[in-house]
């Protein structure tokens, strides 16, 4: 049991640290076409990290384990890199760290399979958050690609191709 209370404080103090960075991106993203777009998106997916911290610290309760409350702690066991008031906010740079984040959890979810027991089972969550990870991960991937054709775009826009 104490394997698998470690290996949700610590899936726990990721997902802190990436709602913490999605909730930054939500309120400084910017040079993005599609801001409100992204702004909103970057809100949902926050909205279900919410949900996420709250079931992974109650797992550790119902595995008799005590969940981290503290911010330091959680910054200190992650994985994930926090955000700064000095982080680039362009929309590529934000989707590109949605992306590293969102596959740095998906990553972690294998191993909580392998470690959970049969009768206190946590496997349908697993598969519940492996479906939502997967599904950021192909919105982010194909945004990453929007993103790209609209820097495109500008640089056209800004260099117009000359005419003989
Ligand atoms: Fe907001």
């Amino acid at each position: 049991m104490e394997e698998i209370i470690k290996k949700l404080n610590i899936l726990l103090s990721d997902l802190q640290v990436e709602r913490a960075n999605l909730q930054a991106m939500h309120w400084n993203l910017q040079g993005c076409h599609s801001f409100i777009t992204f702004h909103n998106y970057f809100n949902t997916l926050y909205d279900y990290n919410s949900i996420h911290i709250d079931a992974i610290a109650e797992f550790i309760r119902i595995y008799r384990g005590t969940p981290i409350v503290s911010l330091s702690k959680y910054v200190r066991r992650a994985s994930l890199e926090e955000l700064t008031q000095e982080s680039d906010y362009s929309a590529e740079a934000c989707i590109d760290k949605a992306f590293v984040d969102a596959d740095l959890i998906l990553s972690q979810l294998p191993q909580i399979f392998d470690a959970t027991t049969s009768e206190l089972d946590i496997g349908d969550y697993m598969a519940t958050m492996q479906a939502d990870y997967g599904k950021r991960l192909w919105f982010l991937r194909s945004s990453m690609k929007e993103t790209k054709e609209e820097k495109k775009e500008e640089t056209l826009d800004e260099n117009p191709p000359v005419e003989d």
